[in-house]
C-alpha cells in the first residue's frame, strides 16, 4: 500500500504520517527533510548569510552528486532557517529531479521489503506517487498553524515572535503553492482533512476510517 500525504507548513501532515506509519506498520519518509538536509549542507558549505539572494547552482549540484537518505533526523534541520531555504532551493528543476530519483528508489525498496510506504511532503500525490492507493491533503487556517509552531518553538526559544512565525509560514506557503515545478495543490483525488479543531488522534482516526472504508 502506498500513501501520499501533502499539505501546508505546520498543518499536522508529519504527525499524521508518523501515526499512520505506526498504526499500519509501514515505513515513512518525511520528504521535507531531504530538502532541509540539502539546504543545511549548502549553507554550511558556503558559510552563506541566508538572506543572500543568489544560489550557486554548481555547489548545489556537487552536493547532490553524493546526496542520500542517511542522517535525515538531525535536530538542526528543524530550524525555520532551513525550512525557508529548502523552499527556495525546491524551486530548482535539477534539485527536484535528483530528489525525485531518491524518493522513488526508497518507494521501490520499501514496496519490496515491507509491502508499501507512506511519504509526506508537498508534491507526493501529484509527482512522486501519482498512483498512490490513498492521498491526503492536510491543512488548517494559517493562524492556527502559526500558533502551533509558536508553541513548539517557544519552549526552546523565548525570544521568538508570533508575527514573524506567521509571516514566515505565509511566505513559505505562497512560495510552495506558486512555484512552476510541482507546486503544492489540492488535487481532485485527495482527501482534504482540516486539522483546525482536531487533535492528532482525531486526525489519525479520520484517515484510518477512510482507508478502511476504501481498502
Ligand atoms: O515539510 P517541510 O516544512 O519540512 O518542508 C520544507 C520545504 O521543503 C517546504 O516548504 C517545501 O518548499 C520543500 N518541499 C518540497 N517538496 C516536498 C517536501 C518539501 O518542495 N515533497
Amino acid at each position: 500500500m502506498k500513501i501520499a500525504i501533502d499539505g501546508t507548513a505546520a498543518s499536522g501532515k508529519g504527525t499524521l504520517s508518523e501515526n499512520l506509519s505506526k498504526e499500519l506498520k509501514l515505513p515513512r519518509l518525511d520528504t521535507g527533510l531531504l530538502y532541509r538536509k540539502l539546504a543545511f549542507m549548502y549553507i554550511k558549505s558556503l558559510k552563506l548569510i541566508p538572506s543572500q539572494n543568489t544560489i550557486d547552482n554548481s555547489i548545489l549540484k556537487n552536493i547532490l552528486n553524493d546526496f542520500d537518505l542517511n542522517d535525515l533526523e538531525l535536530e538542526p534541520y528543524k530550524q525555520d532557517l532551513y525550512g525557508n531555504f529548502a523552499s527556495r532551493i525546491g524551486k530548482l528543476d535539477f534539485v527536484r529531479i535528483k530528489l525525485k530519483i531518491i524518493q522513488i528508489e526508497f518507494v521501490e525498496n520499501m514496496i519490496k521489503k515491507k509491502g508499501g510506504c507512506i511519504l509526506d511532503g508537498r508534491d507526493i500525490g501529484t509527482e512522486i506517487l501519482p498512483n498512490a492507493d490513498f492521498k491526503f491533503y492536510i491543512d488548517a487556517p494559517i493562524e492556527t498553524r502559526a500558533k502551533r509552531r509558536y508553541k513548539q518553538l517557544y519552549s526552546t526559544n523565548k525570544s521568538i515572535e508570533f508575527k514573524n512565525i506567521l509571516l514566515d509560514l505565509e511566505k513559505r506557503d505562497n512560495s510552495d503553492k506558486s512555484r512552476k515545478n510541482s507546486p503544492l495543490i489540492l488535487s481532485e483525488d485527495s482527501i482534504l482533512i482540516d486539522t483546525e479543531f482536531l487533535n492528532p488522534h482525531q486526525v489519525l482516526k479520520k484517515a484510518l476510517y477512510y482507508i478502511k472504508k476504501n481498502k
